[in-house]
């Protein structure tokens, strides 16, 4: 029989192809990995375990354009990282290398990496118990509280009145106090944007401006106008020794399931702007103020973070 011969040229040119077509398409993957972020932030100095990470942002192509940042891996790992505060953070950094990421982040976020009072802002009043009022962030001047209530001398002394939102919740929580033999008293509530300018400008004729400061609002900026914060006392103790009584101890335990933080906490100054007031608490809703108290950080920190 008659070999059929067979045509090799069409096969080798199939080969052929084929081999050209990998080649040209691992050509182009090799250009679009040389093309891409992953690659150019390892050529950075990012690690292979770091790279993921940045990734992740919204805007890479900023970081690309960056030189290496030895600081943003670690900044990117913190629980309350916000990307759009990123350059915030790395010049914050810079400025103070011996303070931590969790700080950084923290005093960035709330914004008291800034002067107090700088850029002052009006703060949204329809988010009533969430709203934050603080050296940042002022109630408008045409700000008014629906409705005040003054409070019985069974809960007060003479005269306090509160916001009529938080009426119930503080009644409760001074009723519950009082079962367990714990005598609450309200020294300040409500407070009128003239009554709270007098007292800081008290304040500050008798102890000075920064010591002023560091204990009361300035006019426009009191969480006290709003009627949600309330300072309270165990009935005779005073501001000194209200910290050693079991009434603290008691709110310490109990404050939050009424929907009351301790607003200005021991040494959180940095982050809340006030010296530390065992007796101001700050109305905020049960759900908040548990929350708060689990995650364990300041309301200007939640608001910063979870509120805006
Ligand atoms: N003592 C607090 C900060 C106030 O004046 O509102
Ligand atoms: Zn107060």
């Amino acid at each position: 029989m008659k070999k059929r011969k067979v045509k090799k040229g069409p096969f080798i040119a199939l080969i052929l192809l084929i081999i050209l077509c990998i080649g040209g398409f691992s050509l182009y993957k090799y250009i679009e990995y040389r093309n891409s972020n992953t690659y150019k932030l390892l050529e950075k100095g990012y690690t292979k375990e770091e790279v993921p990470k940045i990734n992740k942002l919204k805007n890479v192509n900023r970081i690309v354009e960056m030189n290496y940042q030895k600081n943003l891996v670690s900044l990117l790992d913190e629980t309350y990282f916000l990307e759009k505060n990123l350059d915030q953070y790395l010049d914050y950094k810079k400025e103070n290398p011996s303070k931590s990421t969790k700080d950084i982040i923290a005093i960035v976020n709330v914004g008291t990496s800034k002067p107090y009072y700088e850029g002052l802002k009006e703060t949204d009043t329809s988010k009533k118990e969430l709203m934050l009022v603080n050296k940042y962030f002022k109630l408008p001047d045409t700000y008014k509280v629906e409705k005040v209530k003054e409070l019985s001398s069974k809960y007060s002394y003479a005269g306090n009145k509160i916001n009529e939102d938080i009426y119930e919740p503080l009644k409760d929580m001074f009723d519950a106090a009082t079962k367990d033999n714990v005598k609450l008293v309200v020294t300040s509530g409500y407070r009128s944007i003239e009554s709270q300018e007098k007292i800081y400008k008290n304040y500050v004729s008798t102890k000075g401006k920064e010591w002023a400061d560091g204990f009361a609002a300035r006019p426009g900026c009191s969480e006290h106008e709003s009627g949600y914060a309330v300072d309270f006392i165990q009935m005779g103790t005073n501001r000194d020794t209200f910290e050693a009584s079991e009434g603290f101890a008691w709110l310490q335990k109990h404050a939050a399931e009424y929907g009351f933080i301790l607003r200005y906490p021991k040494d959180k100054e940095y982050l809340t702007g006030y010296e530390y007031e065992s007796w101001h608490y700050r109305y905020v809703g049960e759900k908040t103020a548990t929350k708060l108290k689990k995650l364990n950080i300041t309301f200007d920190e939640y608001s910063a973070f979870y509120l805006n």
